[in-house]
């Protein structure tokens, strides 16, 4: 098919621009060579209309509310897959045969211990410490522990054992930050017990009591972490994609992603969804007055869980989440008023014409909080959860712009400070 363009007319001159097209007939001004014809370069704060590489391994649709990863919906991944199968699927690009799997999940297993000195880096940090900032250093950490990783041009086998080992290492990394806030003995890997069942084993294990490992948390917690494995070039994403772009580390590459992901507008909403609910249920559940807040201009308030930079439809994975959450609280015969009052919030805010007309829908963040609540796991710990199950995103975004040879990243911008002026002594101040 020929080449498809767009002309841009400047100063009586005009410049062709090449039109990529993508196998979802998703179609993109490539301006690669904007600059050198025109001496023009875009603008596009926060990168809304913005594509910054072309990617095969997230599809999202906003308008249709479509998510699918290496072209498998989520909806059919959540129901039948596991996380690490889908782990394995986003990072490598198939799913894996029986064999394929075994070995992945083995070399996994093998991995899941840290190393003795992370302790005394542990025990560094305030038991107030908020788990996502020790989180972001443990990672970082990793690099001390294994020098080979720094180097991201080693071999193919070096690279992936690094990809291997912070996949094993991040839910012992993450039940750690845990136990250092709760003050109690870090729990060891259990590798007896499948990925889920021994996070939430080092979790809540204590050595006074047996543990026994309960197949419905770790059922819900498998679904969660599927549903927030990947989500195209989002900005913890596009965080791992510019550091990685710069021949650093994946453990700086992710660690500088966790970090991306803390912020409240970003992943750390679903911890600010629960403190929103609990804040209006403590404030009589009056609906009326926190959706005016969220509408008002001059309330710095916004409705935590609503919504996002592409979805402008309902969220997929929210849909699937809210039903997740009514399944798992009758499951375990809970009743959360919290989970009532999103509900009510949602059915409100969906027949208000602010929300309505600047299609803010639930996203993700809205009802996860719910189910890691049911599932024992403390607010501050939620963000946590979200970087565990976004981490086979991160690595394969990250391994994707490597193996492309993707150049540093480095926007340019628009000069709008002062012009040229001399230097002023002091004493003519
Ligand atoms: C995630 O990108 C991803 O894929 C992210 C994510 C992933 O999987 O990686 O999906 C995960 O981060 C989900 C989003 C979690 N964040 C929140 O729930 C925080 C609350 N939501 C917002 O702050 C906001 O909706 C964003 C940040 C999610 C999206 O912001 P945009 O795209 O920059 O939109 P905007 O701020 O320009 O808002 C457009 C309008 C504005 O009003 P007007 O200026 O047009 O009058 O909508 C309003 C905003 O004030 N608005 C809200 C609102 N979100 C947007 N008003 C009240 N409450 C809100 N939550």
């Amino acid at each position: 098919m020929a080449e498809q363009h767009a002309e841009l007319h400047f100063e009586g001159k005009v410049y062709k621009i090449p039109v990529v097209e993508g196998t979802e007939n998703e179609k993109a001004l490539d301006i690669g060579k904007l600059r050198a014809q025109s001496g023009l370069i875009t603008l596009d704060y926060g990168y809304k209309n913005t594509g910054a590489t072309t990617s095969a391994i997230t599809f999202l649709d906003g308008e249709k509310g479509i998510l699918r990863y290496r072209g498998y919906s989520i909806e059919e991944l959540a129901e039948h897959s596991s996380f690490l199968e889908t782990a394995y699927l986003i990072i490598y690009g198939e799913l894996p045969t029986k064999d394929e799997y075994s070995q992945f999940v083995g070399d996994i297993t093998k991995h899941t211990m840290v190393h003795e000195e992370v302790k005394s880096i542990l025990d560094g940090f305030p038991s107030k410490a908020h788990p996502m900032g020790v989180l972001s250093s443990l990672i970082g950490a990793l690099t001390a522990f294994y020098p080979n990783s720094l180097d991201p041009n080693r071999s193919g086998e070096e690279v992936n054992t690094s990809i291997i080992r912070i996949l094993a290492k991040l839910p012992t990394l993450a039940a750690w930050t845990y136990k250092n806030e709760k003050g109690q003995p870090v729990n060891y890997p259990d590798n007896s017990l499948d990925y889920c069942s021994n996070f939430l084993k080092m979790m809540y294990a204590v050595p006074t009591d047996k543990y026994e490992p309960d197949a419905l948390l770790s059922d819900a917690l498998n679904k969660l972490l599927i549903l927030h494995a990947d989500h195209e070039q989002n900005c913890s994403t596009s965080t791992v994609r510019i550091v990685g772009s710069s021949h650093a580390s994946l453990y700086s590459s992710v660690s500088a992603g966790v970090s991306a992901l803390w912020g409240p507008l970003h992943g750390g909403a679903n911890q600010a969804v629960i403190e929103m609910l609990e804040a209006i249920k403590e404030d009589g559940g009056n609906l009326a007055k926190w959706i005016a807040k969220a509408k008002d201009k001059n309330d710095p308030f916004r409705m935590m869980g609503f919504g996002h930079r592409v979805y402008k439809n309902f969220d997929p994975r929210a849909k699937i989440i809210k039903k997740a959450a009514d399944n798992v609280l009758e499951k375990l015969g809970v009743h959360d008023p919290v989970l009532d009052i999103a509900k009510q919030l949602e059915e409100v805010a969906l027949k208000d014409e602010y929300f309505v007309s600047r299609s803010l829908y639930p996203n993700v963040d809205f009802y996860s909080g719910i189910i890691y609540r049911a599932l024992g796991i403390p607010t501050q710990m939620f963000t946590v959860m979200f970087a565990m199950g976004r981490l086979p995103g991160w690595i394969a975004q990250w391994k994707e712009m490597r193996e492309n040879n993707e150049p540093i990243g480095r926007p340019r911008q628009v000069y709008t400070g002062r012009t040229q002026r001399s230097f002023v002594k002091m004493s003519d101040r």
